[in-house]
């Protein structure tokens, strides 16, 4: 039993909800790019969980990339300031991409990426996010799939995290208050 679970107050979205969520998301992301197999770029560390289930439920020949961004350091608040610390590994000229990324809170990560990306001449960039906060509709680029959209807290589990843990929780779950005033 992971000892983590005790940090839990709520389970928001239990594992069989996203399980069947995803494979949801997979059969239409299936159906879209039929004509052209996309490359999902994963934002790291936050969307791992959700683009390992997304891209076994999609049928197509795709390709997996990742970047990873800071946006947030140890704070549970959005500062704005987003910095590349591993890009792509290759061009996405001429690509149809699909951003996959765990969470749209205030937008201003995905806003970021998908300016950065459609500078590079990509055919298409689309996003993908398994959360998007009520809060975030007025700042986010539109979101081409949703997983959920969910209440203004902070979560975590399946591959979100608070100070670098819970991301192996296999649900979305609101930590007991406590666990925030520990040193
Ligand atoms: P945004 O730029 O405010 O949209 O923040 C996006 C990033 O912040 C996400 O990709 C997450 O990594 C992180 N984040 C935002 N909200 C949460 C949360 O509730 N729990 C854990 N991480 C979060
Ligand atoms: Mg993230």
């Amino acid at each position: 039993m992971n000892p983590t679970h005790d940090d839990i107050d709520t389970v928001m979205i239990s594992e069989e909800e996203i399980q069947r969520r995803v494979s949801e998301l997979g059969r239409q992301i299936s159906v879209d790019y039929a004509a052209n197999a996309p490359l999902f770029v994963g934002v790291l560390k936050g969307a791992v969980m959700f683009m390992v289930d997304l891209s076994r439920n999609v049928g197509l020949p795709i390709e997996l990339d990742f970047m990873a961004v800071s946006s947030y350091g140890q704070s549970t608040e959005s500062t704005g300031v987003v910095r590349i610390l591993k890009d792509l590994d290759d061009s996405i000229e001429g690509r149809d991409v699909l951003i996959v990324e765990d969470i749209v809170d205030t937008g201003l990560t995905l806003r970021y990426l998908l300016e950065n990306l459609l500078n590079r001449g990509p055919r298409s960039v689309r996003i993908c996010a398994l959360l998007r906060k009520d809060k975030a509709k007025g700042f986010a680029p539109p979101i081409d799939y949703v997983g959920f959209e969910i209440p203004d807290r902070f979560v975590v589990g399946y591959g979100l995290d608070y100070a670098e843990q819970y991301r192996n929780l296999p649900y979305i779950g609101v930590l007991r208050p406590e666990v925030y005033k520990r040193p």
